[in-house]
């Protein structure tokens, strides 16, 4: 490498560490959970992990992955088009589907890959993607490499702004909308119901991206279509299963054979990449295992999302309204929120601030995450810390 690019690479750190916007990553000694343990030895409550249903650490999930290793071996060492895949595969990708109601699913290496290779798949130059303007990075970037004949950004969650959106398409184009279901640094949720409505008059197919939803919305957590009462009437569903199920890694696309099918011939994430190990495979059927038997997990979850809430607005703070496990609270400039997140880990709460690009300018955030392993005594120390803090 020149010394030359090196240099400023380095002073860009350095502007990033001078505008108090540099992040400081922490090294975790402990299995995630509500309380985690740093390298350093200190302890703190855990309001940053995707693991909604605290099945991260759940000996159920970690015996079945180690199973699977053992069984099975660290990993495919090939992508799955050249030596095939394993057994444990083709029963997660059935328990998927089951779950979510379509007729197949595929698995990838996370989410992302699984928005990429679907859009990257789907699109041509007579296909049209509408995107909700708060959509997934995943998304954004998944549209701009898939270069589809046509794309257009909608106003978030705006329905009549979809609407305007789909009226610029050509007559005969192949029309894609593609939308989170839980929008990850809002915690709010799409417009299902209208959405779903709307891409079935104009014949558009409708993608949600559910990542924050699955294990969170629903009666049996199978996320927010099935909270809209929706279940299995959306065209292609994608997921990861990095969060609430058994938070390893790994994503998926769920839709019709025909969908999963052409993924497994020609997306370029399958193609050139190697599938999800398959202890990783193991873990996350037994995570799905786990929110079949224990419904009450997704209760626990709610009621834990409800008492932080009301907590946080009891103690004047103004988090964002929404239904999902995610529980923003505004605080304005990047710094402030990166300043706020620092104040709350001293006080033993590991909440992290998100500023601009993640959000727009002025909207930094620190972002509350809340899972049914959270005690109530966990959750009323985290909102003593943000009363404190703020
Ligand atoms: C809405 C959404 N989609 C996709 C992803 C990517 O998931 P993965 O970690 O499996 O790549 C995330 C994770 O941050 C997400 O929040």
């Amino acid at each position: 490498m020149s010394a030359a690019l090196d240099r400023e690479l380095r002073a860009e750190l350095d502007e990033l560490a001078a505008t108090g916007t540099l992040k400081t990553l922490r090294a975790i000694d402990s299995p995630q959970g509500p309380l985690i343990r740093f390298a350093d030895g200190s302890e703190a409550i855990c309001l940053c992990s995707n693991d909604y249903l605290g099945l991260a650490a759940d000996p159920r999930v970690v015996e079945a992955a180690a199973e699977g290793l053992r069984r099975y071996g660290a990993g495919t060492a090939s992508v799955r088009f050249i030596c095939g895949l394993f057994t444990p595969h083709l029963e997660l990708e059935r328990d998927l589907a089951d779950f979510l109601g379509t007729e197949a699913a595929i698995t990838f290496t996370s989410c992302w890959n699984a928005n990429q290779a679907l859009l990257d798949t789907l699109c041509d130059e007579r296909t049209w993607v509408l995107s909700d303007a708060l959509n997934h990075a995943s998304i954004i970037d998944g549209i701009r490499l898939a270069r589809p004949g046509g794309k257009a950004v909608y106003e978030h969650a705006d329905v009549g702004s979809l609407e305007r959106r789909l009226d610029e398409v050509p007559a005969g184009a192949r029309c894609l909308i593609v939308t989170d279901g839980v929008f990850s640094m809002e915690g709010d949720l799409a417009p299902l119901p209208e959405i779903v409505e709307l891409a079935s008059a104009r014949g558009a197919t409708l993608i949600v991206d559910d990542s924050h939803g699955i294990g969170v919305l629903g009666e049996t957590g199978a996320g927010t279509a099935e909270h809209f009462g929706l279940a299995g009437r959306i065209d292609i569903v994608t997921g990861t299963l990095g969060k609430a199920l058994g938070g390893a890694s790994g994503g998926f696309v769920a839709g019709s054979s025909a969908v999963c099918e052409l993924l497994e011939q020609r997306s370029r994430g399958q193609l050139f990449s190697n599938g999800v190990p398959q202890s990783v495979a193991c873990g996350a059927r037994a995570a799905l295992a786990a929110l079949r038997e224990e419904p009450a997990r997704l209760a626990r979850l709610h009621e834990n999302v409800a008492r932080f809430r009301s907590g946080l607005i009891g103690n004047g703070l103004h988090p964002l309204d929404g239904e999902s496990a995610i529980v923003p609270v505004i605080v304005g400039e990047t710094s402030a929120a990166i300043a706020l997140s620092e104040r709350l880990l001293a006080d033993g709460v590991f909440a992290i601030g998100f500023g601009f690009p993640v959000v727009p300018e002025g909207s930094a955030r620190v972002r509350a995450q809340l899972s049914a392993a959270l005690t109530d005594e966990q959750i009323d120390e985290a909102v003593a810390a943000f009363a404190r803090s703020t």
